[in-house]
């Protein structure tokens, strides 16, 4: 009996007085307690208690590095997030910490891997998973830069949604109804990337994306369905008119035709909605995103699109012409993401018919939010996690935008991973919509393919979100 005792005791005070262990993989990882766990109380169960916590580097849709985290808890419970990346990234985004140098052309991510195994692992070893917007505050005091450059927002998004996936899993309970409780169920209305242009293509597009999203459905079954037949349709329409090159795709799966307006892009998805049978406007209507900051030029204070230098006037006329001849309901960054006062004049203009939504704007950031609510910069926000680092500032700032009645719409990154998390988000959040590309490549179709297994356990009780509803 004293020996048994002894030798707990030894083996704990030899944890106390280690560094952490170089970092083991996660497949061979041994159960820690770490320094730091008698200090934080918990909420009375041991079995959601962070016992380890790893890291390493893996590839992201475009083959660049990308950080993947893995979470354990005492009662088994495992949690695994991999992060994804931007191309048209926003300036007021968190840092994504990069190694430099000649290996992997700079983008390695092995300083984010080891801040992960050190730091962050000593600050957290030992709390209640659970406690998120705790984990989340302890990652931001260590952090303590406004856009996370000292751990780097890699890392720490990371950690923060493996250890909300590791508290799911201990509790049992599918990822969505942990995030949003018991009564999440509304599934959302997808916001489908056909068209590529801007930074995620070669063409000559200068507006980034253009969407379907699928309305008219009564499940989010259907609407997948319908988004699909457009896609299988444009394809074949794209092909035929332009040739086989047509038909290469962007980053995010859809097509990159080579194409010079965007009026050009917008016609041929009206007429591949009428090829598969579908009324535009009524069971499928149009969105764009301009990622109009790509096109700014900050010197001049103007716009260069379509082959034309435009002021904010023009840029809202160019719009709003769009918007007559095409069924859109939904146009993102319209305008540069520092310029208030353009993205006001449009929304002030368009803002009862299209939704307008800040992306690089916001970039998922409270304080930036609260100016656009002030100023009525948009009626809708985009919401992307690893634009702002932790798991709590992207639920705060969702919720922020739906208390003044504005939509939120969760979004991948064009540099996506085969991790579904923003799936479950979604539907936990319940805000109607999501936004992860064409429904093409495995990093896009995991997110859809997590959304048709929610729906199908949800069962009768599911809801799709038809309504899409400016406000102004
Ligand atoms: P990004 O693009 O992931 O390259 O930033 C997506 C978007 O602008 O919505
Ligand atoms: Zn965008």
């Amino acid at each position: 009996m004293y020996l048994v005792v002894l030798y707990v005791f030894f083996q704990q005070t030899l944890i106390y007085i280690k560094p952490p262990n170089k970092p083991a993989l996660p497949w061979t990882h041994s159960i820690n307690i770490g320094v730091f766990s008698q200090m934080y109380p918990t909420l009375g169960d041991d079995r959601f208690r962070l016992v380890d916590l790893r890291s390493i580097q893996v590839l992201d849709s475009r083959g660049r590095p990308t950080v993947r985290a893995y979470a354990y808890t005492k009662g088994g419970g495992i949690g695994i997030a991999t992060v994804p990346s931007g191309a048209s990234t926003g300036k007021h985004e968190a840092v994504e910490i990069r190694d430099g140098g000649k290996e992997w052309k700079g983008l390695g991510v092995s300083r984010a891997v080891s801040t992960i195994e050190t730091t962050i692992r000593k600050a957290l070893l030992g709390v209640d998973v659970r406690k998120q917007a705790f984990i989340d505050s302890i990652m931001k005091t260590i952090d303590s830069t406004p856009n996370k450059s000292k751990l780097g927002g890699n890392a720490v998004i990371a950690v923060s949604i493996a250890v909300a996936k590791a508290a799911a899993a201990t509790a049992g309970l599918p990822l969505y109804k942990y995030l949003g409780g018991p009564t999440a169920r509304l599934l959302p209305a997808p916001l489908m990337n056909l068209i590529n242009g801007g930074a995620h293509a070669g063409n000559k597009l200068d507006l980034q994306e253009f969407m379907i999203i699928p309305v008219g459905a009564d499940s989010f079954k259907d609407a997948l369905r319908v988004g699909m037949e457009v896609y299988y349709s444009l394809k074949d329409y794209l092909k035929e008119k332009y040739g086989a090159d047509a038909i290469n795709v962007g980053d995010e799966g859809g097509f990159a035709p080579p194409m010079k307006h965007s009026s050009e892009a917008l016609s041929a998805l009206v007429k591949a909605i009428r090829i598969a049978g579908y009324e535009d406007g009524v069971d499928v209507v149009l969105a764009i995103d301009a990622a109009a900051s790509q096109f700014y030029d900050e010197a001049k204070g103007k716009y260069r699109v379509e082959n034309s230098e435009m002021d904010s006037n023009k840029l809202l006329g160019y719009y709003e012409s769009l918007i007559e001849q095409f069924p859109i309901k939904l146009i993102e960054d319209p305008a540069a993401e520092d310029d208030w006062d353009t993205f006001r004049l449009i929304t002030s203009k368009l803002g009862c018919r299209v939704l307008v939504v800040g992306d690089d704007l916001y970039t998922t950031n409270v304080e930036r939010l609260k100016k656009g609510l002030e100023l009525k910069a948009t009626n809708a926000v985009l919401v992307k996690p690893n634009q702002i680092g932790t798991l709590t500032e992207t639920i705060d700032f969702a919720y922020a935008a739906a208390r003044k009645g504005w939509e939120f719409i969760i979004s991948h990154r064009s540099g996506d991973t085969e991790d579904p998390f923003i799936a479950d988000l979604a539907v936990g959040l319940g805000g109607g919509f999501i936004k992860t590309g064409a429904p093409a490549r495995s990093e896009r179709i995991a997110k859809y393919n997590r959304l048709l297994e929610i729906e199908g356990e949800l069962g009768p009780v599911g809801l799709y979100n038809r309504t899409i509803k400016p406000r102004c």
